[in-house]
């Protein structure tokens, strides 16, 4: 019997369940068996597998969170491993293997695939930081997630009269900050992409409250961090109370959204669809809203320009 074998690896990411039951749905359609292997590449080198049938991925679609666990393997960056994989994955019997995961799960499938084992990736991260794709599974439940607690601290920050931070999660990335500041209608958005001054900051908060503005939000990226450092600051110079939050691992989880749940079905068929075609060593991405797949390595060296103009907009709206 011919197997297609998936996994999830890094950050979980919501969607991830949705594109495990993509796979394994469209895999059984084409008349192959799956093999679920448990915590990313560990799982693969210990042997952590379980068989998935149709019914195995019933009411997971709205599931956050990822049915195989996930795990980060420092191994897996050695060759010594990626040949012990490989060998693991001629005795599951394994045409393929479908990996869920960020920019690092995909070297280890580009490895993996260079081995002798056709790899395809799938982008599952909230931080919306692979480059060849613009758009990445958890990004939009992530954003959703964020934006709603920041009009909850918003309602507080407003009753105070004060200035909250809101740091949010993306690692390097400020895609989650400039779109969920923007959202919220935050005063400034502070991300790595971009070089903010923080006496500009304080000068427009400062204005604005001369125009009768008595509560601001500031949107914070991970990257950027000290948004503690940042609040102290603020509050010392301006007067204003200030509080920071950093919103933290509550961005990861949660009910997956429509976007989330569809692109993730999408790309999950793509992937199975390229398998079957005896296709390996491939990424899917989405350009222009459309489903596509690139070479890994071509795809690792792609560069994703920031998004200036939202930015700009984003600014010239809040004051
Ligand atoms: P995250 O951003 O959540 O860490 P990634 O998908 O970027 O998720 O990385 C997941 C893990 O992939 C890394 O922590 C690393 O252990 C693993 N990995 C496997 N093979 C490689 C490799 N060749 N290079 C880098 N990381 C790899
Ligand atoms: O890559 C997803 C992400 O949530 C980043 O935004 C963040 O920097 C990192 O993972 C946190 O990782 P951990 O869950 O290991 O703390």
């Amino acid at each position: 019997m011919k197997r297609i074998g998936v996994l999830t690896s890094g950050g979980d990411a919501p969607g991830m369940n949705a594109a495990v039951r993509a796979v394994t749905r469209a895999a059984i359609g084409k008349g192959y068996e799956v093999i679920g292997i448990q915590r990313g590449y560990n799982g693969l080198l210990n042997g952590e597998t379980v068989k998935l049938g149709a019914r195995d991925v019933s009411n997971i679609i709205q599931h956050g969170g990822t049915m195989l666990y996930t795990a980060r393997c420092k191994e897996f960056k050695e060759w010594e491993y990626v040949l012990k994989a490989k060998q693991r994955c001629d005795e599951l019997n394994l045409v393929g293997i479908v990996v869920i995961g960020g920019d690092g799960s995909f070297r280890g499938a580009a490895d993996l695939s260079k081995a002798g084992v056709p790899c395809i990736g799938l982008p599952g991260t909230i931080d919306n930081d692979i480059s060849c794709t613009e758009y990445t599974i958890g990004y939009d439940t992530a954003m959703n997630t964020a934006m709603e607690m920041v009009d909850k601290i918003r309602d507080t920050a407003m009753s105070h009269d004060r200035c909250s931070l809101v740091e949010v999660m993306g690692r390097n990335a400020g895609w989650i900050a400039l779109n969920v500041g923007t959202a919220v209608g935050a005063m400034a958005i502070l991300t790595p992409e971009v070089p903010f001054s923080l006496d500009d900051v304080i000068a427009k908060m400062e204005a604005s409250k001369k125009d009768k503005k008595q509560h601001f939000i500031i949107v914070v990226s991970e990257g950027v961090g000290n948004s503690e450092a940042i609040a102290k600051e603020i509050q010392e110079r301006t007067g204003i109370e200030a509080r920071a939050t950093i919103l933290g691992h509550v961005q990861r989880g949660g009910s997956p959204t429509v976007r989330d749940r569809v692109v993730a079905s999408e790309m999950g068929y793509y992937a199975v669809n390229l398998l079957d075609q005896g296709i390996g060593n491939r990424v899917v991405a989405m350009r222009d809203s459309k489903i596509v797949d690139f070479d890994i390595k071509e795809a690792l060296s792609m560069k994703k320009p920031f998004d200036e103009n939202l930015y700009n907009i984003a600014n010239e709206i809040s004051f």
